[in-house]
């Protein structure tokens, strides 16, 4: 709610530098398109890992991508640890896949336990707690970025700071077992 307050002021903001700009050209200052097109984004990818993985089929990923400029979409992961690598939401209990996750104008796309994550499938070895997985992240616009994701215990949090997940009735209820149970 507070990020959509600030992406629309974000988005007004630079409409009007958009119009600013393109103040020479007359009285055609009507654009089709959204301004926020024009702005590159910045991108900064922090606080990646994996949870130690529990079997080979599969494996998800968590990670935040902060953007400080124009908005973008993160449109797919490859990795060296599987061929199949999606993008999945969380609806209720369920996964989905989804074709790609916006980074939002001066915001984060945050992939979080319980919510969107990299899915893997098929992994072609079982990393281990310690070990590193690299994952590129493919954009819509901004160039791929390259992360080392380091293997966490099957169980592992992110310290956050603040209320969600750190209870311990939290734990087993949105890891990826859906999966495994077809
Ligand atoms: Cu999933």
């Amino acid at each position: 709610m507070n990020r959509r307050t600030l992406t629309a002021t974000a988005l007004a903001a630079v409409c009007a530098l958009g119009l600013a700009g393109c103040g020479g050209s007359g009285t055609s200052a009507k654009s089709d398109k959204p301004a926020a097109t024009t702005r590159a984004p910045q991108l900064k990818v922090s606080g990646a890992y994996m949870p130690q993985p529990v079997t080979d089929k599969m494996a998800g990923a968590f990670l935040t991508v902060e953007n400080t400029g124009g908005a973008d979409k993160l449109t797919s992961v490859t990795s060296d640890l599987s061929d199949d690598v999606s993008l999945h939401t969380t609806k209720g209990n369920a996964m989905e896949h989804v074709s790609s996750l916006p980074v939002p104008a001066d915001g984060a796309l945050k992939l979080a336990s319980g919510g969107d994550h990299i899915m893997f499938m098929g992994l072609k070895h079982k990393p281990a707690e310690g070990q590193k997985v690299t994952l590129e992240l493919h954009f819509a616009k901004a160039d791929a970025i390259t992360v080392q994701v380091p293997v966490k215990s099957a169980t592992y949090r992110p310290a956050t700071g603040g209320g969600h997940g750190a209870g311990s009735g939290d734990m087993d209820h949105m890891d990826h077992s859906g999966h495994a149970r077809k």
